[in-house]
C-alpha cells in the first residue's frame, strides 16, 4: 500500500517507517520537524536501503496537505503527528488543542475530499485515566484525563469514531499505546527528547551516559509489590509492527477498530532500574522522591484482542528494551545532533 505517515520523523514514526518499508509498503512522510530531525529518515534509509518521500509540512496547513494529496497516490494514513509532553500541555492547553485537534480535523477533512478514508490513529492508555480494572481490556470505560494532552487523545478518539459512524466508508483503527521504550537494534534511530526527559527510560539512559546525576523515583508508597509505580513497557519495534498488522483491518474494510498495544506485563520503576543494570552492566544511582502529580499506581494491558484479531504479539522482553534503549543512547549521546 501507499501510506502517508504524519509525524514520521519522530520516535514511533521513524520506527514504523522501517517496519512498513520492510513489509514492502511505499511510504510518504509528512512532518513539521517541531519535535524531530530529518536526519532520522537518513538513518531509516541506512537501515532499510530505501528512501521514502518527505514533505516538511504542518497538519494545520490545509494548502500544503492539499498539494500532497493532489500529488501522491495515498491508500491510508498513519497519523502520529502531535504534541505529546504532558507537563507542557498543562501550561499551553491552547497550543495542544489547536495542534492536535485542529490539526487532525484539517487532515481528516483533506483526506475525505481526496477520497482517502482510512486512518490509523496514535492513541494512548492515558484515555483509561485511573483504570476501572486491570489488566485493561478495550472494554474498560474511558475516564477523565488528568491533563490537556490526554484529553486531546480522548477527544480525537471520539471525533474519529463519530466521523466513521456518519460515513461507514471510513476505516478508523485506534491504537492505544502503553509505555513505548527501546530502540531499533541497529542503534541508528531512537527517542530524542528535548531538554530534561520527563519519561522514565530516557531519564535512566541519560543518567547512564553521565548527563544527569541520578534518577528520582516518584514515590515508593503505592499499593504495588515494591511501592513504586507499575507500567506496561513495550518495545518500540513491536509497537511499529502493530501498525503494519493494523493495516490488515484497512485492507479488510473493517470500519471502526480499537486495540491496546502492550505486552500485558507490568514492571515497577525498581524492576526497570534492576533490568537496565543487569542488561547493560551499569549502575543507576537513584533517590526516592515525592509522588508526581497525576501519576497512577498501576497500569497494564490485556493485549488479547490485538493477538486474536491482528495476529500481533510483542516479541521483545524487558531486557531487550533496556539493552536497545542504551545502545541507541550510548551511540548517540546527543540524539541526532552531531
Ligand atoms: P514524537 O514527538 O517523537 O513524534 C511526533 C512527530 O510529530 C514529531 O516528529 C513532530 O515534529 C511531529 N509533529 C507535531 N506536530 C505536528 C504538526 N502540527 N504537523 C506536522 N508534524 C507535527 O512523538 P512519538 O513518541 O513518536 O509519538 C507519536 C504519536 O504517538 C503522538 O501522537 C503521541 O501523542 C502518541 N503516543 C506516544 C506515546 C509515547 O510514549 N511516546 C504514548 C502514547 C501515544
Ligand atoms: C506518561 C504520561 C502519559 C503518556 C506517557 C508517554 C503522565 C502522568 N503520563 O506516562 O500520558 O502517554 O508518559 O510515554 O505523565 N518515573 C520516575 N522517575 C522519573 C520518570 C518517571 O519514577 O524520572 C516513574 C513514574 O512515576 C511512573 C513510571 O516511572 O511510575 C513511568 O513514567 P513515565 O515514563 O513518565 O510514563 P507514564 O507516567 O506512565
Amino acid at each position: 500500500m501507499n501510506i502517508l505517515v504524519t509525524g514520521g520523523c519522530g520516535f514511533i514514526g521513524s520506527h514504523t517507517v522501517v517496519e512498513l518499508e520492510n513489509a514492502g509498503h511505499e511510504v510518504i512522510v509528512l512532518d513539521n520537524l517541531s519535535n524531530s530531525s530529518k536526519k532520522s529518515l537518513d538513518r531509516v534509509a541506512q537501515i532499510t536501503g530505501k528512501t521514502c518521500k518527505f514533505y516538511e509540512a504542518d497538519i494545520l496547513d490545509r494548502d500544503a496537505l492539499n498539494k500532497i494529496f493532489d500529488t501522491e497516490k495515498i491508500d491510508a494514513v498513519i497519523h502520529f503527528a502531535g504534541l505529546k509532553a504532558v507537563g507542557e500541555s498543562v501550561r499551553k492547553p491552547w497550543e495542544y488543542y489547536n495542534n492536535n485537534i485542529t490539526g487532525t480535523l484539517t487532515l481528516v477533512d483533506v483526506m475525505r475530499q481526496h477520497g482517502v478514508k482510512s486512518i490509523i490513529f496514535s492513541s494512548s492508555a492515558t484515555v483509561y485515566g485511573e483504570p476501572a480494572f486491570i489488566p485493561i481490556t478495550e472494554e474498560c470505560p474511558k475516564a477523565p484525563c488528568t491533563n490537556p494532552y490526554g484529553w486531546t487523545k480522548s477527544m480525537l478518539e471520539q471525533i474519529l469514531m463519530d466521523i466513521q459512524k456518519a460515513d461507514p466508508e471510513w476505516n478508523v483503527v485506534i491504537l492505544r499505546y502503553f509505555n513505548p521504550i527501546g530502540a531499533h537494534k541497529s542503534g541508528l534511530i531512537g527517542e530524542n527528547p528535548n531538554g530534561i526527559p520527563n519519561n522514565l527510560m530516557p531519564y535512566i539512559t541519560q543518567v547512564a551516559v553521565g548527563k544527569l546525576k541520578e534518577l528520582g523515583i516518584f514515590g515508593n508508597d503505592y499499593d504495588t509489590p515494591d511501592g513504586t509505580g507499575v507500567r506496561d513497557y513495550i518495545h518500540v519495534v513491536d509497537l511499529a509492527d502493530g501498525h503494519v498488522k493494523a493495516l490488515k483491518m484497512i485492507e479488510q474494510n473493517a470500519g471502526l477498530k480499537v486495540y491496546n498495544l502492550g505486552t500485558g506485563k507490568g514492571y515497577s520503576v525498581l524492576d526497570i532500574v534492576k533490568n537496565f543494570e543487569e542488561a547493560n552492566g551499569i549502575k543507576i544511582p537513584y533517590v526516592i522522591k515525592e509522588r508526581r502529580a497525576g501519576d497512577i499506581a498501576e497500569n497494564y494491558s490485556d493485549a488479547t484482542k490485538a493477538k486474536e484479531e491482528l495476529g500481533w504479539v510483542a516479541q521483545y522482553d524487558i531486557k531487550d528494551m533496556c539493552a536497545d534503549s542504551w545502545n541507541w543512547q550510548k551511540n548517540n549521546p546527543n540524539g541526532y545532533d552531531e
